[in-house]
């Protein structure tokens, strides 16, 4: 009977032990070695196809399984722990990280409700958040996968605090909803209004100055006409950090206006948020402190293992009238696992939820946030020592100021040759930036968001580019 059969457990935890231990060194020496393998190495046919294959019926040890991820995955990863990683907009992670992860996949809790200390450490985790960004004590918040998810709660929170709780159940009903952000805007941001059923024609992308930062008298004009036209403006999303340039909105200004039109207003500060924790770049974030919201990452700039998003919500009760359900099988109790309300769930979208809290409070309490702001200062400044160089670099032409961390540039050749240059240096494993259009030209976009990065690294990339014989 069932009695016989064993459970998942090893009977005995020794090879196990042995095994762990095994993948703790090997992920450690993997990390620390990290500058002597290309950043990035492009997966062979053959680990692709001994990758596929049927549902495994049958056991296979444990020590196999390692060796094939070992062998196939491992060397073929995206390369971000790599200082010479410079694309999209991604972290670096760190050893403790990772080591929260595992701690976290021991407890295996569950964070969407109950009485339990993970969800304390949640708890404490949005406190430091808010204080991060100078918001008030009581601000109310969750972490979610990333940024496009918080953002998208954000507009769902502004949606019913615009049309009321009845919004949840009787559906937009054509309200008339508009929202405004920058023509920088991420693309999250009109995914999120499709996601909330407001449509993306309902988002009004506002042109940008020559700094990348939204025109405030052209919002201003076009919240107006929407209101003349019977239309009901509801939020204004403001940009600190600009995935394309880094480009940061007048935060202040978008505050004014949003009060004087009593307007949602949101921030999206993906990565820009850990700014806040450096005394030299705090002040470009000014006016992030009013949002009813803000949406970021500590997977991005704090360094925390992917993935890790966060929503905070000025008003605890805008969050809760947004998300909280009543169950009869959640029934939140006075005493025992059931207590402990208000519950995480009823913060956001979803009920089951990991314990990704334990890697941000490990990471901030290990670091602290003082060591946190300075990573961000020193991006920044190999971003301008990058900027300087290719403005040194006759056969290179920038693109766009240099705001915080993102210096989008090219070679004086055509687009289809820079986009074949930075291939060629993905490929060659020697740096990995990305690309964007800026203005209507092909950029090469270096955004140097790993705490690994130093000047050597940046210097090595232009090198490179000039070195491509599409450049002779
Ligand atoms: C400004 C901005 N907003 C939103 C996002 C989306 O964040 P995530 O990838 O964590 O969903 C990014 C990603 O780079 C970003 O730069």
């Amino acid at each position: 009977m069932s009695e016989d059969k064993p459970d998942l457990d090893p009977q005995d935890f020794s090879d196990l032990r042995r095994l762990g231990h095994r993948m703790l060194d090997d992920m450690f020496d993997h990390i620390a070695g990290v500058r002597d393998r290309p950043v990035w190495q492009k997966m062979p046919q053959a680990a692709r196809t001994a990758l596929r294959g049927s549902l495994p019926r049958g056991p296979t040890p444990a020590a196999e399984v390692y060796d094939d991820f070992a062998a196939l995955v491992r060397p073929y990863s995206t390369g971000n722990i790599h200082p010479r990683f410079m694309g999209w907009v991604h972290g670096g992670g760190t050893a403790i990280g990772m080591l929260a992860e595992l701690l976290a996949g021991g407890l295996n809790a569950n964070l969407g409700g109950r009485d339990h200390a993970p969800i304390e450490v949640e708890r404490q985790v949005i406190a430091w958040s808010a204080e991060m960004l100078g918001l008030p004590a009581a601000t109310a918040g969750v972490l979610v996968t990333g940024t496009s998810i918080a953002n998208l709660i954000g507009v769902l929170v502004a949606r019913t605090a615009a049309l009321g709780p009845a919004v949840r159940a009787g559906g937009l009903a054509g309200g008339g909803l508009t929202a405004y952000a920058s023509a920088g805007a991420h693309g999250c941001i009109p995914r999120a209004m499709d996601m909330a059923g407001l449509g993306t024609d309902s988002l009004r992308l506002i042109p940008c100055d020559a700094a990348g930062r939204i025109d405030l008298p052209a919002l201003a004009e076009r919240v107006a006409r929407d209101r003349g036209e019977g239309r009901h403006p509801f939020l204004v999303v403001g940009t600190a950090g600009t995935v394309d340039t880094g480009a940061i909105d007048d935060l202040a200004g978008i505050a004014a206006l949003c009060r004087a039109e009593r307007l949602w207003y949101h921030v999206d500060a993906a990565y820009g948020a850990l700014a806040a924790l450096s005394p030299r770049l705090r002040p470009l974030l000014t006016g992030i402190e009013q949002a009813d919201s803000v949406a970021f990452d500590f997977h991005k700039w704090a360094q925390v293992p992917y993935d890790a998003g966060c929503i905070l919500v000025r008003d605890p009760a805008a969050l809760t009238r947004t998300f909280a359900q009543q169950a009869a099988y959640l029934r939140r109790e006075a005493r025992g696992l059931a207590g402990g309300a208000p519950w995480p769930c009823d913060l956001g979208p979803d009920l089951s939820r990991g314990f990704r809290a334990l890697k941000v409070w490990m990471t901030l309490r290990v670091y602290g946030a003082d060591r946190l702001g300075s990573v961000a200062e020193i991006c920044c400044d190999v971003a301008q020592a990058l900027a300087a160089r290719v403005d040194r670099e006759p056969a290179l032409e920038r693109l766009a100021p240099v705001a915080l961390n993102i210096v989008c540039f090219r070679a004086r050749v055509s687009d289809e040759a820079n986009a074949a240059i930075v291939a060629d240096l993905q490929e060659a494993g020697i740096a990995a930036p990305s690309t964007t259009m800026i203005g209507g030209r092909l950029a090469i976009r270096a955004a140097i968001v790993n705490h690994r990065t130093r000047v050597p690294d940046v210097e090595a990339l232009v090198d490179a580019i000039l070195d491509n014989p599409l450049l002779k």
